[in-house]
């Protein structure tokens, strides 16, 4: 089978914001106890976080984490966190039935992100609470003293401002799980009024308004234009989240959702232009696709999880080689729709949904996923560049024209090199992959990774990474066009040198 790119130097489809690449840590199952925070583990740092979670946490370069949820934030009294641990009260969780103690907060967590290199974006309660505690913890973290809440911050031990820039108002609002779940009205107000008092307390904020919880929510599409109708001018980006699964075993019908991926994105955006012509606004609103996975194999084995105890092993999905290249077709989709979706967070990062596992007192270790994530995140900066796709189509059981070649192609300027990521849906089949590289000659082809396993149900487990990238032979470039092999059910990622430098 073949597939054909046309890249050009000049066609470019956006700017990629290093923030697409970012992660979530929520205050469930083991993401946080037993998960980045296990004191007395042999790897834990003076103050209990896992260094070889850290290591991890840095090679996949995450520029963001959000947290501490999710729908935890909706019942969370921040303050319940901060001053002397031993003060601190045990709460009961209602988004997850568990018990938290509270032994990490606002200002642990910013010290682990400190360590594992990345910024916190923090989501506010707007459930339980609202623009009051909101404004409240804006002042704790970002205002320098002098006033309650930052003096408040300082007799805590920490002197500077955590400055974190990056805020969500709220959690999934539109689910009638969420711990009080409102309607779109009440929902745009309290989120309006919120956003005015955050950004007066610190202007220099950008804020996240609630979208719907996932694009299959009835209320999809009436909900984000009735909240943006009242936020609009408030607030920057209107979040969208999905996870994906293969619960009718239909691989090639799974390998297709990011289809519906990519449409979700283009319907939102649409309605935030909506929004946009009917209020007279000048201002462009960006997306924030702020949870993203595939999730799906711990449902049954949850359902029975004691409650009323601390950190239960929960959404403890391990993923197989398919699950990856799903992972991949939607790290292609955000880069593709780079010019509209501004931050991406996959959900989660550590135990959760997560591309890193802890066993406790034992190893951490990389699942499947934690490859495609890696390869974008390290080589996915610069420029998105327009990336027609010319490929044979299946259909599926739910989606028509699925393309058996998946691609985007990023222009890295920095670095000198243009990258392009490329699944190969096809289950048996090699796809002979020829890309036109238009206006960036002299250039020279530098390798070609790829991730794949004749199982497609391979899995990764602590000390057996079964699935691991590793370099193919047999690429080429000649007067500027591409040519590589891509084995059946791969991810693969294609990197060329642009000059002469380094020719032999
Ligand atoms: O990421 C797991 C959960 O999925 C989050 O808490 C919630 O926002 C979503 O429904």
């Amino acid at each position: 089978m073949k597939g054909r790119l046309t890249l050009h130097r000049d066609f470019a489809k956006g700017r990629i914001d290093r923030r697409i690449y970012g992660s979530f840590i929520e205050h469930l199952g083991r993401a946080v106890y037993r998960g980045i925070y296990e004191p007395g583990h042999p790897e834990a740092d003076e103050t209990g976080f896992r260094g070889d979670v850290i290591k991890l946490v840095r090679e996949l370069d995450v520029p963001i984490v959000r947290y501490p949820g999710g729908n935890f934030v909706s019942g969370y009294d921040w303050e319940d966190g901060v001053g002397p641990v031993e003060k601190r009260p045990v709460r009961m969780d209602l988004a997850w039935m568990t018990l938290e103690s509270n032994r990490i907060g606002v200002n642990e967590f910013a010290e682990w992100a400190r360590r594992a290199g990345t910024d916190v974006m923090m989501a506010v309660n707007l459930g339980t609470r609202g623009a009051d505690a909101a404004r409240n913890l804006v002042e704790y973290c970002n205002f320098p003293g002098g006033t309650k809440y930052s003096d408040l911050r300082r007799s805590h031990g920490v002197e500077k401002p955590h400055g974190i820039k990056l805020w969500c108002l709220g959690n999934e609002m539109d689910g009638p799980w969420q711990i009080c779940h409102r309607t779109a009205d009440e929902y745009g107000r309290l989120a309006a009024e919120a956003a005015k008092v955050m950004k007066w307390t610190d202007p220099s904020i950008e804020l996240v308004a609630c979208g719907s919880s996932n694009a299959r929510m009835p209320s999809f599409g009436a909900w984000e234009a009735a909240v943006l109708e009242h936020t609009y001018e408030h607030v920057d980006y209107l979040s969208l989240h999905i996870y994906f699964g293969n619960r009718e075993n239909d691989t090639p019908n799974f390998l297709g959702r990011s289809l519906e991926m990519d449409s979700f994105i283009k319907t939102a955006a649409g309605i935030c232009d909506y929004v946009k012509a009917k209020t007279h606004s000048k201002k462009e609103m960006y997306l924030s696709f702020d949870e993203w996975n595939v999730w799906f194999h711990s449902g049954e084995k949850d359902a029975g999880i004691e409650k009323w105890i601390e950190s239960p092993p929960r959404l403890e999905d391990i993923y197989t080689m398919e699950d990856a290249l799903v992972v991949g077709c939607m790290l292609i989709t955000l880069i593709k729709n780079s010019d509209r979706v501004k931050v991406a967070c996959l959900a989660q990062l550590v135990n959760v949904i997560a591309p890193v596992m802890t066993e406790p007192g034992g190893p951490a270790w990389r699942q499947t996923i934690y490859w495609p994530f890696k390869h974008a995140s390290q080589w996915g900066r610069g420029t998105a560049l327009e990336c027609p796709v010319n490929s044979e189509r299946y259909d599926s059981a739910e989606y028509g024209g699925i393309p058996w070649l998946e691609a985007a192609a990023v222009y890295n300027e920095e670095a000198g090199e243009v990258v392009i990521f490329a699944v190969n849906r096809h289950l048996s089949e090699d796809l002979e992959l020829e890309a036109g590289l238009f206006g960036f000659e002299p250039c020279r082809f530098i390798g070609h990774t790829a991730l794949f396993n004749p199982d497609i149900k391979a899995v990764n487990s602590a000390g057996d990474e079964k699935v691991r990238p590793a370099l193919q032979s047999g690429g080429s470039v000649e007067d500027g066009k591409l040519r590589v092999l891509l084995p059946p059910a791969s991810w693969n990622v294609i990197r060329v040198a642009l000059g002469d430098a380094g020719r032999p």
